[in-house]
């Protein structure tokens, strides 16, 4: 009976140390220990084998291992149902937390942003058109017909498959969009991606961003032109900022104009950002030209409007003082993330 008594001991011990992951290990223990092919069965055929005079100690110890078996299964089943995650993966809530690294605005977002917010103020609606343009688009309605000119003072990509489309030059294409859907009056801040053949270094990119604005209405004058811009230099450069329009010529105005602000840096006095000058450039300006209204269905006697269109990456520049413009779409995350601010 010895030998049987000890055999219990170490079954006891190992059920103590029994290692539970899922139900089915619950399962497991029941068949292995309380089974009908099992360890308790098992033990209780040894009954026959014990002398009479042992039988009721015998009896007393099995049964006692039984409930201590049968009570270690209940336990495994409860655990593994509600608390299945073993102790050593449990869950410490009062750890801190992973850090959540929070991204930032591209800058040119936050400058493409400002200037648009400045004209929504005074009831633009945003426009947005197709980087990959037909011709027609970004040349033709615009008053740039084939051979023209002035089609020289923008280095055009071409779609190999199809020589009607190009990436668009400019957001000019959108005006005329937008000309073709709405009835005048007519009043929209476009802002987009455009693309020009030319050599990338710190100053020129092959790809850079464009604000197009354009308002159409009867009785719209330069004078308005002029106001609308005015606002916008104050706002975007301060009450101080003085401006000044050159004449220009730009195909799809009549008259057009460029504007220059007095410099951000030296306020005029003449510095190397300004080419000692005074002046920045920011934007190009005009009359939209009677044949563009025309192009687009929009009555030419009884409509009048203006249009400018501004860089986005220049201003842009100036502002975080920023000397290479390819840092822009080099997209370093050291570079991106110093610029935190409102949108
Ligand atoms: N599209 C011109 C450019 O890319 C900018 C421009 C000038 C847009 C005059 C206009 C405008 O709408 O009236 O240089």
């Amino acid at each position: 009976m010895s030998d049987v008594l000890q055999k219990i001991q170490s079954l006891k011990k190992e059920i103590e140390l029994f290692e539970f992951a899922n139900d089915q290990s619950a399962e497991e223990f029941r068949i292995k220990y309380l089974g009908t092919k099992g360890i308790v069965k098992e033990l209780m055929s040894e009954m026959k084998n014990i002398p009479v005079e042992q039988k009721k100690e015998f009896g007393q110890i099995l049964n006692e291992f039984k409930q201590f078996t049968e009570s270690k299964y209940e336990s495994l089943k409860q655990s593994s149902g509600s608390e299945k995650i073993s102790s050593h993966d449990q869950i410490d809530y009062t750890l801190p937390g992973d850090e959540m690294p929070l991204g930032s605005r591209h800058p040119i977002s936050l400058m493409q942003n400002s200037i648009l917010t400045i004209f929504q103020r005074l009831g633009f609606a945003v426009a947005e058109g197709p980087e990959i343009e037909d011709d027609w688009h970004n040349f033709t309605a615009l008053n740039l017909p084939e051979h023209h000119p002035a089609r020289d003072m923008q280095d055009t990509f071409y779609v190999q498959q199809n020589p009607d489309w190009l990436l668009r030059t400019h957001t000019s294409n959108t005006q005329i969009r937008e000309m073709q859907k709405n009835k005048p009056p007519i009043r929209v801040i476009c802002p987009g991606r455009v693309y020009r053949n030319e050599t990338i270094s710190a100053r020129s990119h092959c790809f850079f961003h464009q604000v197009e604005g354009l308002y159409i209405d009867e009785k719209v004058s330069f004078a308005d032109l002029k106001q609308t811009l005015y606002f916008f230099a104050k706002e975007m450069y301060g009450k101080d900022v003085k401006i000044r329009f050159r004449p220009s010529y730009f195909p799809f105005t009549e008259p057009s104009a460029e504007m220059d602000i007095s410099c951000t840096l030296c306020a005029g006095a003449g510095c190397t950002v300004c080419k000692r000058t005074g002046w920045l450039e920011i934007l190009g300006c005009g009359m939209v030209h009677p044949n563009v209204l025309q192009n687009c269905g929009i009555d030419s006697e009884k409509y009048t409007g203006f249009a400018f269109g501004m860089g986005v990456e220049r201003p842009a520049l100036l502002k975080y003082g920023i000397n290479d413009i390819r840092l822009f779409s080099e997209n370093d995350v050291r570079f991106l993330k110093q610029f935190t601010s409102a949108i």
